[in-house]
């Protein structure tokens, strides 16, 4: 898969299905499974740093990630985000981040919003770069949108209408639609001519998005309304380091087939 093949995926007879991933050893899970992408998303600031929202996340941090995840998931089509203001410090900067998200073996990078940053997105894209865009609920955006909340709704809805037309009218390959009144990302995934990938934005888009730590439920106490943890990781992953502990304090582990003689 690439970001050709992903495009066409939206006149195609299945929906698309993309993860997030920020590590080698998921990255080779992830290596098998029958998904169409993976996203090395901004949210590895919160998932994997700890922090409360994707602002801290940096460029370092991103490539980092990147390349444990192309490392470990070299068949999978590797989309990376570009963290907060990355795009906001004029062409030579944003291009320096995009060759350090590029050099690390990402194949494509997501953006996050359309204002003040079309020509940037055009120029990257130009420069050979495919770019995935990303409305509605954009987590950057945290502190001037008063929170994470729906996005879009009421007279909001044809903004973001245009928005999304301006987003395909920059080039880009793709578009994330987070926190969306379903109707709405409806209308936008009959406008554009490239498929719409929502996480929160109902069934009416080409595809949907989650985080890898939600849809395994490895984050129990941290579940949005749109995610569905499909399996309770975080109570596997438990139950083995109990099975662990207890086998060491009772003596059954190691085994004799675990021991050197
Ligand atoms: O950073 C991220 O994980 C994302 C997805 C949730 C779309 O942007």
């Amino acid at each position: 898969m690439n970001a050709v093949d992903f495009r066409s995926l939206k006149h195609g007879d299945r929906r698309i299905a993309v993860t997030t991933c920020y590590d080698f050893w998921t990255a080779r899970i992830l290596n098998e499974a029958d998904v169409d992408a993976v996203l090395v998303g901004d949210s590895v600031a919160m998932v994997m740093h700890g922090h409360d929202s994707t602002i801290p996340a940096t460029i370092e941090m991103m490539a980092l990630h990147t390349g444990a995840v192309v490392r470990g998931a070299p068949r999978q089509f590797v989309i990376t985000d570009m963290p907060f203001l990355a795009m906001r410090r004029g062409l030579g900067p944003a291009i320096d981040a995009v060759e350090a998200l590029v050099g690390s073996g990402a194949q494509a990078v997501k953006v996050e919003g359309i204002a003040g940053q079309a020509e940037l997105i055009r120029h990257v894209v130009e420069s050979g770069v495919p770019v995935m865009g990303h409305l509605g609920m954009t987590p950057q955006s945290v502190h001037q949108i008063g929170g994470y909340r729906v996005q879009g709704r009421g007279d909001a809805a044809v903004a973001l209408l245009d928005d999304a037309r301006r987003v395909e009218d920059a080039g880009c390959f793709a578009l994330v639609l987070e926190c969306v009144p379903a109707e709405l990302a409806g209308q936008i995934t009959d406008t554009l001519a490239i498929p719409t990938i929502g996480i929160g934005a109902g069934t009416a888009v080409d595809g949907q998005v989650l985080v890898l730590h939600d849809l395994a439920g490895f984050l129990p106490d941290f579940r949005p309304r749109f995610a569905r943890a499909f399996r309770p990781g975080a109570q596997q992953l438990q139950d083995a380091i109990a099975d662990f502990a207890a086998a060491v304090r009772s003596g059954t582990f190691p085994s004799e087939k675990e021991t050197y003689r």
